[in-house]
């Protein structure tokens, strides 16, 4: 491993300590290794990708304030060598690939950001998605699931992050349109598995609910 990989990894523990633990260092792993999988099929410049993906949550306005983390972001790679253009192209990525910026009509569009943008939805659908969503719900002592809470269809990405219901409902709000909204066919492929898997989890546990 380079040196410039042992630095963001240094940095990016550090940083994701205040996070819960959807969103730590393994995380941030998971999300390279299907970016660099997603690559293998789709090409681009695994050194953007491989960068952006670990990087990616150092912008999360959920733990940040993102003008500053961003700006930390841009020093830090110019400090580690990172060739301008690249800086560029990273800081591009993680600004315009979250959730809540598509449902801010933003799009993203190079094959860096689409390859990214796909290993970290990967992320948040099948067995790991699940335990990461019930680990945030928790993190925000929120309930498991209140039959009484219907889901809602957010319009936009305010009404989204400041909605407060249960866990289960994360799952009509977000993670069952994900496979829709893959933007690779490498990504979208692997979606499909992941996407079953949660499917029969909801059954099972209205199933135990009763
Ligand atoms: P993005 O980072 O793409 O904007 P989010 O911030 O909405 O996406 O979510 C990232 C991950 O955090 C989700 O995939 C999920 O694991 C968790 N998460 C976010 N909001 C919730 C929520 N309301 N309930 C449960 N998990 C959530
Ligand atoms: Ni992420």
């Amino acid at each position: 491993m380079s040196s410039l990989q042992n630095n963001i990894e240094h940095l990016v523990r550090e940083k994701l300590a205040v996070t819960d633990a959807g969103h730590d260092w393994w995380h941030a792993v998971r999300v390279r290794n299907n970016a660099m999988k997603i690559a293998e099929q789709e090409g681009g410049d695994l050194l953007v990708i491989e960068v952006a993906a670990l990087i990616h949550d150092l912008v999360d306005d959920k733990f940040f304030e993102p003008e500053e983390a961003i700006q930390d972001v841009g020093f830090f790679l110019a400090e580690q060598g990172l060739d301008n253009d690249r800086i560029n192209q990273v800081v591009e990525i993680i600004t315009t690939m979250s959730f809540s910026k598509e449902l801010e009509g933003l799009k993203v569009t190079s094959l860096e950001s689409r390859i990214v943008q796909d290993a970290d939805r990967l992320d948040a659908i099948g067995a790991i998605g699940i335990a990461r969503a019930f680990s945030y719900g928790g993190h925000k002592q929120r309930e498991m699931y209140n039959p009484d809470i219907a889901p809602v269809k957010h319009a936009d990405a305010s009404s989204y992050r400041n909605n407060g219901g249960h866990t289960i409902n994360h799952f009509y709000e977000k993670l069952l349109f994900l496979k829709d909204k893959m933007k690779t066919a490498a990504g979208r492929q692997m979606a499909q598995q992941r996407h079953g898997f949660m499917e029969a989890y909801l059954e099972q546990f209205y199933a135990e609910w009763g």
